[in-house]
């Protein structure tokens, strides 16, 4: 499948913004139920342009997370507007939904929620602020193919989101690719426009707006069109690996195994990242690269006190449940091809370096 795919788009000699990126959007509207599904370059750049086509622009504010992933705030500022930092959640590493009230200025125009790891941001909550105050809700859904709320797929709970397929994402490409994903025809509109140039396709040569260099790779494409065939499969090997590494861990108070909040409206995580919590992270992310164990740190600074974000003014303290988790969160070894010996090995590992011995 995926090298038919590939050895079509050689063939035809097509490779940016070609049919096969038009078949894969097809695809993922079926897949997501969105109305329309727009091929980009990455996430980062379906960000800006998510943002660009909802209409943020300079002068507007952006409620976003201060623990994500850096380009949920990058996005906002290279819009012209200003992320405007808000605490998480210390279980779902989303908004922290009390505080986002406090943080609502006449200025500000949209809400977005970042759903990581496994799981998705309080969507409920989230929006009925967002009605109240009448913003919009983009949603950083990067991490979150085939997470749903209440049966809508993430990105479109509120007017659009994103899906990147960086490598390492539970549908990745063998490069970059990215997509907006919504229900909105003026965003949607927009959002094409933006991508190429501010042209539109049937009538190149005329910059409507001054938009961006973001076309898709019809080679990713294809690769994403043969994964996506397996990406049901793939989720269910992450979610026995990740049973698997909670039943080994347990036993060690040293380490907090990951909480997927049971509510009604969650209907499937996807157990895109295995994210412990634990005590003495440092000393262990260098243990376990000492016999060979790579581990992700997700994330080590929070955005509200990076340097670039300085002149926003935030001071460290301001935002103690995602100072704490940037000290204590990590991320273990999870992809499809991971085997059960090599989750044996990690624990039995992570057992060594808390002295607990070795469990069986
Ligand atoms: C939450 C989040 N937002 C945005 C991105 C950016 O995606 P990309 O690498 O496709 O630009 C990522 C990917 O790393 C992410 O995890």
């Amino acid at each position: 499948m995926l090298s038919s795919k590939l050895d079509e788009v050689i063939d035809r000699g097509q490779f940016t913004n070609g049919p096969t990126v038009k078949e894969l959007e097809r695809e993922l509207e079926l897949f997501t139920g969105a109305k329309y599904a727009i091929g980009v370059g990455n996430a980062t750049e379906a960000l800006i342009i998510m943002l660009r086509a909802a209409g943020i622009g300079p002068g507007d504010e952006v409620i976003v997370p201060c623990f994500t992933f850096f380009a949920s705030a990058s996005s906002v500022a290279h819009v012209g507007a200003v992320p405007v930092f808000c605490d998480i959640d210390p279980v779902t590493y989303s908004l922290k939904v009390d505080e986002i009230e406090s943080k609502i200025t006449e200025r500000t125009k949209a809400i977005m929620p970042v759903h990581l790891f496994s799981q998705m941001a309080d969507m409920v909550s989230i929006c009925k602020i967002a009605k109240k105050y009448n913003l919009l809700v983009l949603e950083d859904s990067a991490e979150a193919i085939s997470m749903f709320n209440n049966g809508v797929h993430a990105g479109l709970v509120g007017q659009a989101g994103v899906l990147s397929f960086f490598p390492t994402k539970t549908l990745g490409a063998m490069g970059d690719a990215g997509m907006i994903i919504t229900n909105d025809d003026n965003i949607a509109e927009h959002a094409r426009l933006l991508r190429i140039h501010g042209q539109e396709e049937n009538d190149l040569g005329i910059h409507k707006v001054v938009g961006y260099n973001s076309r898709m790779d019809d080679i990713q494409a294809s690769v994403l069109l043969g994964r996506l065939k397996y990406l049901q499969e793939d989720i269910a090997k992450r979610a026995y690996l990740t049973s698997l590494y909670n039943k080994l861990l347990a036993d060690l108070s040293q380490v907090q195994i990951p909480i997927i909040k049971e509510r009604r409206d969650v209907a499937n995580p996807v157990y895109y990242v295995y994210l412990i919590e634990v005590e003495q992270r440092d000393d262990l992310v260098t243990y376990l690269s000492s016999v060979g164990i790579g581990t992700e740190t997700y994330y080590p600074t929070p955005l509200h006190i990076q340097p670039c974000f300085s002149y926003l003014g935030y001071e460290y303290g301001s935002m103690p449940n995602a100072e704490l988790a940037c000290t204590r969160t990590l991320g273990l070894p999870l992809y499809p091809d991971l085997t059960e010996k090599e989750v044996h090995k990690v624990s039995e590992e992570i057992h060594r370096f808390y002295g607990n011995g070795v469990n069986k």
